[in-house]
């Protein structure tokens, strides 16, 4: 098998981000090799992957935690490079379980990391985050812009950043790149994909959609008392399936030696008043919310400077606020799961 003939490994590809990215990779003309251990996805969404990627990739499921099932994985399947989105994602949550998020999201990364050595594979795009950002200075955020994370989940993110940076720094055969996501949201235009985690919605979307769909009465907004113009948090939502497309360029374009590290965002902050409203008529239904207290480990606004991006590789976000939620929205009518 020749490099590019080789699969990419892609651990958490059924989940939201990763299952969108595996249809890009897959349009792409690459083989797919996902790893899940589906603690926050459904089996069920590889069907729409396969259809709307036009071929079917292989499911190990396993957890990333557990080297002798990923030795075995990449062994089998020989990877040329690998898409790491396995972990625990929500910010509220990891200031309850600290020590979980550590396990999954630190422990996971460096289990990965040995195992891809050992085996000679020395590509890694890694899901990185804004939160690395924390309350700094006044947004937009670019890369040099200083780091403070202010939850537990920040901070795992900003040590697996560090851990790859100190391993291309001490052995160049490495080439990884970081991403640190600002707000994905959205769904797959076709309507066919969206997010569909276990367990009670803890981003801002799936609860909209609930809410929306009358499956909860109302949304909770956390504070209303931020330095923002409406008091709300601002973030930079982009569409899923932009930066889905962006991991299909980062393989392409990562170098031996470099652990480039890329803000991805649209530049566009979007208050949590003015999300209510772009799916309230996305969806052509009310969407009460209730204003409650702050929630620990939020920040006030995260917008990005995603120029370097830009510059880099020619990625341009395509989809706005009001395609996002009417995707989310088509996705809601249409869910199999
Ligand atoms: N969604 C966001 O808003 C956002 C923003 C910034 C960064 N990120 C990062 O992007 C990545 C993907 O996020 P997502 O929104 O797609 O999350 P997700 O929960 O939908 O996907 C993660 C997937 O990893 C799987 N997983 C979790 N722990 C595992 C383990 N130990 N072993 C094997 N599989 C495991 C889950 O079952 C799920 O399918 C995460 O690393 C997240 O921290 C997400």
């Amino acid at each position: 098998m020749d490099s590019l003939e080789r699969p990419v490994l892609v651990t958490g590809g059924a989940g939201y981000i990763g299952s969108h990215t595996v249809v890009e990779l897959l349009r792409d003309g690459r083989r797919a090799v996902i790893v899940d251990d589906f603690s926050n996805s459904h089996p069920g969404v590889l069907a729409a992957v396969a259809e709307l990627g036009g071929a079917e990739p292989v499911l190990e499921e396993g957890d990333i935690r557990d080297r002798g099932f990923i030795d075995d994985v990449i062994a089998r399947h020989r990877p040329q490079s690998a898409i790491h989105f396995a972990a625990k994602k929500a910010v509220g949550e990891s200031v309850e379980i600290p020590a979980t998020y550590l396990d999954i999201n630190i422990g996971g990364t460096a289990t990965l990391v040995a195992a891809l050595h050992d085996a000679g594979v020395r590509n890694l795009v890694f899901s990185s985050s804004c939160s690395v950002h924390g309350e700094t200075d006044p947004t937009p955020l670019n890369e040099d812009s200083p780091v403070a994370p202010a939850n537990p989940y920040a901070f795992t993110k900003l040590t697996c950043e560090q851990m790859l940076d100190r391993l291309v720094g001490a052995d160049h055969s490495w080439a990884t790149v970081s991403l640190r996501y600002f707000n994905p949201i959205g769904a797959h235009p076709s309507g066919l994909l969206g997010e569909a985690g276990r367990g009670r919605p803890r981003n801002i979307m799936p609860w909209l959609v609930d809410v929306a769909a009358g499956r909860k009465s109302e949304l909770e907004v956390f504070g209303d008392d931020w330095p923002t113009p409406d008091g709300t948090c601002v973030r930079d939502y982009l569409h899923v399936v932009d930066v889905a497309r962006v991991h299909v360029l980062a393989l392409r374009h990562m170098e031996a030696g470099s652990a480039r590290v890329l803000n991805i965002g649209t530049g566009v902050g979007t208050s949590v008043l003015e999300l209510i409203r772009a799916m309230e008529q996305a969806s052509g239904r009310d969407i009460p919310h209730r204003i409650s207290g702050r929630r620990d480990g939020d920040v006030s606004s995260l917008v990005a400077d995603a120029s370097r991006v830009q510059e880099l590789w020619g990625w341009r976000p395509e989809f706005t606020v009001a395609d996002m939620c009417a995707d989310t929205w088509r996705h809601e009518l249409t869910r199999r799961d």
